[in-house]
């Protein structure tokens, strides 16, 4: 099939190169003439596994390409998929203006027949609006549908989840659209949910919010387990064998991050407030996320005594591993805590960029011993697997006093307390 994608953020080109990788012709366009320019040189602008070879394949092959222009992109195409950004506006609702601008574009310069799909998570209604806005711009002899069909992959694991997907939702009343989306993602093997569109993009809020209301219920307990004396990991493990609540997503943190879960809990809460419903539980959920990272800060203050002056080394800034997305990192608010309460900071990621220490104002260090050389406590703020294998004897010699707050419950504390530090987990 000849398909187009427009926007190549994460969801945009995973969906782009894996579609090419099935073997369909595709069409990338996004308007950043310089990330076009990176992309048609192989260069991929985002750290994602597995994501470069699949581009650098189906570039080769000629199944995958990229442009700035959208009518290019559009020339022959059966459908179109948009992954643009919906970021949250000033209220915490969605903020469409990108979405709504592909859209006319797309009327108005389509002259043939066309399914648009949404793929972006955007509100409810917002299919239906797609719809009224390439109406009114579209050319009399084009039929163009339109779906919602949202994307569930993760960062850190996009092109795993794309193609082994728990389910596809097709969200809309078209023929057309349901045979044609069917006929593209039944190789996956999933199951296929054809539902009207408001309910797809309800289905894609409702598992965000859903997911994190589960991420902020196990830091609430953490912090009971905390006071308590219990363990937080025992916990889980113990409610997580019911079947009824599983063990995904029962890993206690910093508090959840990212550029989807907090945008989408506020976006959702606003969905709710505008109808007149105040969503309590999501307001809470994002409550609990802002006590657990302000958690976090207290354990790394009293590890240190006073944070004035106190040199801290930090594991990870991602907003989780496999990833070098910083977008809402509770790893990024600790670490400015940190500095504008008068601590020093070097830290050590695998992934990010120069930038996000620059703009932190803080020391990069070239791996985990440099970011502790010399430090009165260490941090572990994104769960990267090469943490759990550094030295503990090299990095106690390197460190000036031998604390560990480990946010991510990365070490064995018993482990690390025989080594000869102090071991602070989270509930635990
Ligand atoms: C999330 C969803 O998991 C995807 O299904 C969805 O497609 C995506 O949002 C999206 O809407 O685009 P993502 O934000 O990439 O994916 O990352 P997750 O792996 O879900 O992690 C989100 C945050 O929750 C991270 O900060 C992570 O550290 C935290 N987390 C996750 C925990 O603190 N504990 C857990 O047990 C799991």
């Amino acid at each position: 099939m000849r398909l187009t994608v427009v926007g190549t953020g994460y969801v945009g080109l995973v969906t782009g190169a894996c579609f090419a990788d099935m073997g369909h012709d595709v069409t990338c366009v996004d308007i950043d003439e310089a990330k076009i320019a990176k992309l048609r040189t192989g260069e991929i602008p985002i750290h994602e596994p597995g994501l470069e070879d699949v581009v650098a394949r189906t570039v080769s092959s000629g199944h995958l390409s990229f442009t700035t222009d959208l009518a290019d992109g559009l020339v022959s195409a059966e459908v179109v998929f948009v992954c643009v950004q919906t970021p949250s506006s000033e209220d915490g609702s969605a903020d469409l203006s990108a979405v709504e601008t592909v859209a006319r574009q797309i009327g108005g310069l389509v002259t043939h027949d066309l399914v648009v799909v949404n793929k972006s998570t955007v509100p409810v209604g917002s299919a239906s609006l797609v719809e009224r806005l390439i109406a009114s711009v579209a050319h009399p002899g084009a039929e163009i549908a339109v779906a919602s069909n949202p994307e569930f992959l993760r960062e850190g694991s996009a092109v795993h989840d794309f193609l082994h997907p728990d389910r596809v939702v097709v969200g809309t009343t078209n023929e057309r659209a349901i045979q044609v989306l069917s006929d593209l993602y039944r190789p996956l093997g999933a199951p296929i949910l054809v539902t009207s569109p408001e309910t797809a993009e309800l289905i894609k809020y409702a598992s965000n919010a859903f997911l994190a209301t589960k991420i902020s219920f196990i830091n609430a307990i953490s912090q009971v387990c905390d006071a308590v004396g219990a363990d937080v990991l025992d916990v889980a493990q113990g409610m997580g064998h019911d079947p009824r609540i599983g063990f995904e997503f029962l890993r206690p943190g910093p508090g959840f991050g990212g550029s989807c879960f907090p945008k989408d809990v506020r976006a959702l809460i606003a969905a709710a407030e505008e109808r007149g419903m105040p969503f309590d539980i999501l307001k809470g959920v994002l409550r609990t996320n802002e006590t657990q990272r302000d958690a976090v800060i207290a354990k790394i203050a009293s590890a240190v005594g006073d944070l004035n002056g106190a040199r801290i080394g930090v594991w990870g800034l991602a907003f989780k591993a496999n990833t070098d997305d910083v977008r809402e990192s509770p790893a990024i608010e600790i670490v400015a805590a940190l500095r504008a309460a008068g601590a020093t900071v070097r830290a050590y990621d695998p992934a990010v960029s120069d930038r996000v220490y620059a703009d932190l104002g803080i020391d990069r260090a070239a791996d985990p011993i440099d970011a502790v050389s010399g430090v009165d406590a260490l941090a572990i703020l994104s769960e990267w697997d090469e943490f759990r294998w550094v030295d503990l004897s090299l990095m106690r010699a390197a460190m000036a006093k031998p604390s560990i707050v480990d946010a991510r419950n990365l070490l064995d504390p018993q482990i690390a307390r025989g080594a000869g530090f102090i071991y602070t987990g989270i509930g635990r």
